[in-house]
């Protein structure tokens, strides 16, 4: 068995450690361009008199159809590549290039399209809105989609239902369990269709058995044909995982594949 270490739940087969320019195997192999690619990925954050280097070059390569973790010790740059790779925040330098489309030259409103149409976020807080009801926190990012307050409906309850929750359609976030208010920011992170989906941390806030389903949840999105990147502490995340990265001080110290890609898209 090698490097369990950081997981311990399944062996893992390492494979070639990324080169000196950071680059991973599958990178520097002779695949098709994979699905998400970033080079030189540096970002900075100045605090008074002193700089922050959240990330300091982070170079790596994501075939589509992979469910990756993201490990790493706190303020290791976890968020912080995530958030870039999103579009959620813009690097201070390097290249991120998803599904043909140069993220990081893209102006606000490009970037804010790229947010919508291709990448869904769920978070470890939930960020559901506390005045709304379920169904009406998934049908949120709708509204601004030109989509009818019927349709919207329509497709917030059926996402709910996939997450398990059609009875829980009309509940307020406060009358949710953690576990399904998750469930209900799963449903909402989809509504559009997203090919990529970023989880930070998604079951830092649940307890072992909701952590357990949500973790089932995102498997499930991956076996559709989604790209799945996971933040997480959870070692049990990497039963479903195909690939992992290790973040240390902004940088990438490992990466490692599980098992090989199915039903890649
Ligand atoms: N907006 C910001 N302003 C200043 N510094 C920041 C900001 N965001 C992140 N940082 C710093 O960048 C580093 C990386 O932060 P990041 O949030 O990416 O870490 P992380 O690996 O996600 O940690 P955790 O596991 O605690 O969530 C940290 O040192 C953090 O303090
Ligand atoms: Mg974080």
């Amino acid at each position: 068995m090698t490097a369990t270490s950081h997981t311990g739940a399944i062996p893992a087969e390492r494979i070639a450690p990324a080169d000196a320019a950071g680059r991973s195997a599958a990178a520097s192999g002779n695949r098709a361009a994979p699905f998400i690619t970033a080079s030189g990925l540096r970002k900075s954050f100045q605090m008074g008199t002193t700089v922050v280097h959240a990330l300091a070059g982070v170079d790596i390569a994501i075939e589509a159809g992979t469910f990756q973790t993201i490990m790493g010790p706190s303020g290791s740059g976890k968020s912080t590549l995530l958030y870039l790779l999103g579009g959620l925040d813009r690097p201070t330098a390097g290249r991120i290039i998803v599904g043909g489309h140069v993220v990081n030259e893209m102006d606000e409103n490009a970037l804010a399209a790229y947010r919508r149409r291709f990448v869904g976020f769920i978070f470890q807080s939930f960020n559901l809105i506390p005045s709304l009801s379920a169904w009406e926190n998934v049908a949120f990012p709708m509204r601004f989609a030109g989509v009818s307050r019927r349709e919207r409906q329509k497709r917030a309850f059926a996402l709910l239902e996939r997450v398990g929750l059609a009875d829980r359609r009309d509940h307020k976030p406060t009358e949710l369990s953690g576990g399904q208010q998750q469930r209900v920011a799963i449903a909402r992170s989809l509504v559009n269709e997203p090919r990529l989906v970023l989880a930070d941390e998604p079951t830092g806030n649940l307890d072992t058995a909701s952590g357990q389903s949500i973790m089932d949840l995102l498997a499930e999105l991956h076996r559709d044909g989604r790209t799945v990147l996971v933040v997480t502490h959870d070692p049990r995340m990497a039963a479903y995982a195909t690939h992992r990265v290790f973040l240390l001080d902004g940088c990438i110290v490992s990466e490692e594949k599980y098992r090989e890609v199915a039903g890649v898209i």
